[in-house]
């Protein structure tokens, strides 16, 4: 049995249970207390605070974890990072009223930035020689400036419409962020198995993410034309049709790419073009 906690309500939780049950993970929503066993896999979901899931990992409350980059730095947890995501992504950047005049990094001396983060931030302005008043808020840290409470903010900016809603603009980013798979330093070899079979998994559906099935139809002499436009991982698929002379083509193509590969496909003689979204995938 592997435990794997994910955090309960917040920005990481939604894509967090998606990806599970992309992997096969269900977790039945009724059943969805603070640990809820899934009837599809060998495995437990914890639901935690996210600022608690480093904590929880490193000490083996859980065997693994899925977190905020940013909550696994600030916290400072002995866990190792088994596979960044590449899903919320986002930057810890200082803020500061959007009024004030900014040239470097200067302006923050002598002055009162809030944050939840004071570790990462106490690192940075270490290294920048710059001391300041760090006051720790949990929350609601944009507001800060706002009330008088703080002169700067120190948080996460994803869209960048916290910040425009608070009248505050970006000036330093100093870290970027997005959701990482942490684990326990000792699993059991059970453990270790299990947390394999969900890497692999996860493995499958990253590398479907992106790209795209294509069938089509095309008069044999114009193949070879239309296997060298299709970029495809090895050499497509081509299987005869009904009508004498055609052939029907599968191959696989990547998302950016797909329209300008459309309009050659077309020019170079393919009918009947069929893109299909592929849900996973072993290479
Ligand atoms: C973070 C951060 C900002 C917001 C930034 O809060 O504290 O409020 O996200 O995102 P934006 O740039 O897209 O507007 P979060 O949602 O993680 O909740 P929390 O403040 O309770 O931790
Ligand atoms: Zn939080």
């Amino acid at each position: 049995m592997l435990r794997i906690a994910i955090q309960a309500k917040g920005r990481l939780s939604e894509k967090c249970i998606t990806l599970l049950e992309e992997v096969g993970i269900k977790i039945c929503a009724s059943k969805r207390t603070l640990l809820a066993t899934s009837t599809t896999f060998p495995a437990e979901i914890l639901f935690l605070r996210d600022d608690d899931i480093p904590q929880a990992v490193a000490d083996g409350v859980a065997n693994v974890g899925i977190v905020g980059e940013n909550e696994f730095i600030e916290k400072r947890q002995n866990a190792t990072i088994i596979k960044r995501l590449g899903f919320s992504r986002c930057r810890l950047s200082l803020a500061i009223p959007k009024e004030e005049e900014y040239n470097t990094i200067n302006w923050f001396a002598n002055k009162k930035i809030a944050t939840s983060y004071p570790s990462i931030l106490t690192e940075f302005l270490k290294k920048n020689n710059i001391k300041s008043d760090i006051h720790v808020i949990n929350g609601s840290v944009e507001i800060a400036p706002g009330i008088g409470l703080a002169d700067a903010i120190f948080d996460i900016v994803s869209s960048g419409s916290t910040l425009v809603n608070n009248h505050l603009k970006e000036v330093e980013i100093v870290m970027q962020s997005e959701a990482i798979l942490i684990a326990n330093n000792k699993l059991l070899k059970n453990q270790t198995e299990i947390l394999d079979e969900l890497v692999f998994r996860i493995n499958a559906v990253q590398t479907a993410e992106n790209k795209k099935y294509i069938l089509l139809n095309a008069p044999d002499n114009k193949l070879e034309e239309i296997f060298n436009i299709l970029p495809g991982m090895k050499s497509p698929t081509v299987m005869p049709l009904a009508q004498e002379g055609w052939s029907s083509v599968h191959s696989v193509i990547e998302e950016k790419s797909f329209w300008e590969v459309i309009g050659q496909l077309k020019t170079a003689g393919a009918e009947g073009i069929l893109i299909i979204p592929i849900e996973k995938m072993i290479l």
